[in-house]
């Protein structure tokens, strides 16, 4: 028996990292899945990777930054598989990058409308469907960098900590619904988001992601997979309003990068003007 029996679930950033992976896991659980992604041609390899785990999925061409676009997936779920379970709000880009006073006002925009209001619009279209469903689980990306500013990152991360927040105040609204509204903060993921701008790809970045947590391995897709099951099946069924760190210890404070140019052999560091004593 799969974990997700029976449930109908729409996954937005589908084709691609962690969106693809979920797809994929939930499909081994049995779920119904629409995935949906700007990216057609991904997606289709996605959704045959669902079907070869024995799944029903389509694919749905989705720009999360329209409005009809995103109802449009939430419709198809109910006319192809007839009701929908799980929502998961994933698509997302690095967006405007760089130092602040060098991005531009419409960069700002096209940022918080990929990774906040297209949050707000699958939880808004996707409500109505949970509720006739008598419930069920809205799962969206935020981002360690929601809980804690990235410089050079300023609209993404000011736009994940608006997805922790408005996950919080919506799980208040729709509780006595039974539908749980959670969000998954990860940590760094070797997905093409930010492996495919580095010198050496994926190869590369998973040596360098390695030395960016406690735990030291890169994140990959299907850690963040891993969480979105438990999110979207039963056995999270009163858990809601939360932000799930999955960054093997990244949050903590970034432990290893600190301890960069400090003594980790248990001699204690005085004041930085006197040369330590080794
Ligand atoms: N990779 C990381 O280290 C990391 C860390 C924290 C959070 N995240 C978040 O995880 C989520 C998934 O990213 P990923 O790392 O798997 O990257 P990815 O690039 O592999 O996947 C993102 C997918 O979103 C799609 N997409 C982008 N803009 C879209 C749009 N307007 N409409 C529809 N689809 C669109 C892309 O085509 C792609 O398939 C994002 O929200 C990202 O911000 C990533």
């Amino acid at each position: 028996m799969g974990k997700l029996d029976g449930k109908v679930a729409v996954i937005t950033g589908a084709a691609s990292g962690m969106g693809r992976a979920t797809a994929i896991r939930f499909a081994k659980e049995g779920a119904a899945i629409v995935l949906t992604d700007l990216n057609a041609r991904g997606g289709e390899t996605a959704v045959a990777e669902c079907a070869a785990a024995g799944a029903r999925a389509v694919f749905q061409r989705t720009d999360v930054t329209s409005e009809a676009d995103i109802k449009a997936a939430v419709d198809r779920a109910t006319r192809e598989f007839g009701r929908l379970d799980i929502m998961y709000n994933n698509a997302g880009v690095a967006g405007a990058t760089g130092a602040i006073e060098k991005v531009s006002a419409q960069d700002f925009d096209k940022t918080i409308a990929v990774l906040l209001r297209a949050v707000f619009l699958g939880m808004k279209y996707s409500i109505p469907e949970l509720r006739k469903a008598g419930g069920g689980s809205i799962i969206s990306t935020a981002s360690v960098a929601g809980l804690r500013g990235v410089g050079y990152l300023a609209a993404y991360s000011a736009a994940k900590a608006a997805v922790v927040n408005l996950t919080e105040a919506v799980a208040i609204e729709v509780g006595h619904d039974r539908i749980r509204v959670n969000c998954i903060c990860p940590g760094g993921v070797n997905t093409p988001l930010v492996n495919r701008g580095i010198p050496g790809g994926e190869e590369a970045a998973e040596k360098n992601m390695a030395r960016m947590q406690p735990i030291p391995r890169a994140g990959h897709p299907e850690d963040i997979a891993n969480m979105a099951l438990f999110l979207a099946s039963d056995e999270s069924e009163w858990v809601t309003g939360a932000a799930m760190v999955v960054d093997g210890g990244m949050n903590t404070g970034n432990v290893r990068i600190r301890l960069g140019g400090l003594p980790n052999d248990g001699t204690f560091s005085g004041p930085s003007f006197e040369r330590p004593e080794r």
